[in-house]
């Protein structure tokens, strides 16, 4: 039994990994569960019994009644997400009173979902392939110190005031930029002066709440959205998101200290997918990537996009595994290759002749990069009823022990399917 405070999930791939399902599994044992960056681009699904949830902004702690959960001032809150989320959430029976936003969080407003949209457009074909959820558009007004935080809609005069001066700046854009029709100005300013009266019961100063749970001893899950391979600094730029969906960007995220978080555990898929643009080394472009997106349900749960798919990165994860400082993976969806003869594995890439295991951060290397291939027996038979690990077939443990060897961190737990009962734990994680 491992004494913790602190851990951190993440995703380690490019997002989509099955954190919702794992960080579900793990709250049941969570005193607080907190996110700390990203918005509702996030699409995490929980599957209870025959029930599938999909939240987007609300952390996936919900779903267990005992646990707090906690919109950290990394977060960029799109109130309109947020009271749609409650809303499907109530009309479920789902206790929504311990759910928290930080008062330091980031407004989204229609202006950045329609900025999304124009800046995607203009990129033409140098598109990222972004959520149009406004996300980078809301980082960038952060970024450039003309935000507005959920904090500014207590007083309700000068938040009036501080979104009509932003909506103006934005109209000008629209509209001088991009020769687009202006936005409604009382339209957004009504409907956000009723979410700030919605909103006030929920913020709160929750970098304190989390200080005093770790302080106590609690066990705090801080739920990562995204993947370590769409981080602003440590991703695939520019096809990335705008925050940092690595272990790093909890401690700013939630206002927390780096010691606050002692593990760290890397969701990681079977095999790999991305959705959005941008260099993808192992991408099957052909039958076996449209069997994985077919057996798996690769399709956004945020946008409804087909994911990419391609065989399991091992330099991207063992790239993940440092950044992050993994001390532990959660296997995921290892149950879509059950019906493969043979599995490979990616454990180096070919540039230009060269074998490189380090991940590179030049987008034109990466193009030209060639997947080095390990190819593992297939076990062909079915594991979602597998409950402990040692009923899993040798050739399933065979290629667990591959990715092992590869990425030099264990094992910890392996899900054979969506629910929350198709999980085996190898370790104690929380
Ligand atoms: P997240 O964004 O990381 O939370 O992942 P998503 O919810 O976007 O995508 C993961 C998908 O895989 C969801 O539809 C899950 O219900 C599903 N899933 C999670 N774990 C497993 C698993 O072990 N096996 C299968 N077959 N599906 C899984
Ligand atoms: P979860 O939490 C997968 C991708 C988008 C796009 C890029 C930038 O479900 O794993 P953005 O709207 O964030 O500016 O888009 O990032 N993206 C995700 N891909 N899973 C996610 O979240 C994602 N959130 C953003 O597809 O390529
Ligand atoms: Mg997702």
């Amino acid at each position: 039994m491992i004494a913790l405070s602190g851990l951190a999930v993440v995703g380690s791939q490019w997002g989509d990994e099955g954190k919702g399902k794992m960080i579900d599994y793990l709250a049941k044992k969570a005193d607080m569960v907190v996110r700390g960056q990203g918005g509702n681009n996030a699409g995490h699904t929980v599957v209870i019994e025959d029930k599938k949830y999909a939240l987007h902004l609300i952390p996936s702690g919900v779903l267990n009644q005992n646990a707090i959960n906690i919109i950290g001032n990394g977060v960029v809150f799109d109130p309109r997400g947020f009271f749609e989320e409650l809303e499907m959430l109530e009309k479920d029976g789902v206790d929504t009173t311990k759910i928290f936003v930080s008062d330091r969080a980031h407004i989204v407003f229609p202006y950045h979902r329609k900025m999304d949209e124009l800046f995607e457009r203009a990129r033409g074909k140098a598109d990222i392939g972004t959520t149009k959820k406004g996300i980078g558009p809301c980082y960038m007004d952060k970024i450039e110190r003309s935000g507005l935080r959920t904090c500014d809609m207590f007083d309700e005069a000068s938040f009036i005031e501080k979104l009509s001066y932003e909506i103006d700046r934005k109209n000008d854009m629209i509209v001088k930029l991009f020769e687009e029709e202006p936005l409604d100005k009382q339209a957004i300013i009504d409907e956000y002066v009723d979410y700030a009266k919605r909103l006030l019961p929920y913020i709160k100063d929750t970098s304190i709440l989390v200080y005093d749970a770790i302080k106590q001893g609690k066990n705090v899950l801080f739920e990562g959205a995204q993947g370590s391979m769409l981080d602003i600094d440590l991703g695939t730029y520019p096809y990335v998101t705008s925050s940092h969906p690595t272990s790093g960007g909890f401690t700013a995220g939630c206002g927390i200290g780096a010691g606050s978080i002692s593990e760290v555990l890397g969701i990681t898929k079977a095999y790999t997918t991305r959705v959005g643009k941008g260099p993808f080394v192992t991408e099957l472009d052909d039958e076996i990537g449209d069997k994985i997106r077919e057996i798996g349900h690769e399709f956004g749960v945020t946008t409804g996009r087909p994911r990419r798919c391609g065989w399991f990165d091992g330099v991207v994860v063992k790239y993940s595994a440092r950044i992050n400082g993994l001390t532990g993976i959660a296997l995921m969806l290892l149950d879509v290759l059950s019906s493969f003869d043979t599995i490979k594995l990616c454990y180096a890439y070919d540039y230009k002749g060269e074998q490189i295991v380090d991940f590179p951060a030049r987008l034109d290397a990466l193009e030209e990069c060639k997947p080095v291939y390990r190819e593992i027996k297939g076990w062909n038979k079915d594991i979602t009823g597998c409950k402990t690990y040692e009923e899993l077939p040798e050739e399933t443990k065979e290629y667990i022990k591959a990715i092992e060897e590869t990425i030099g961190v264990p094992v910890k737990s392996i899900s054979v399917g969506p629910k929350r009962d198709q999980t085996i734990l190898r370790d104690e994680i929380f």
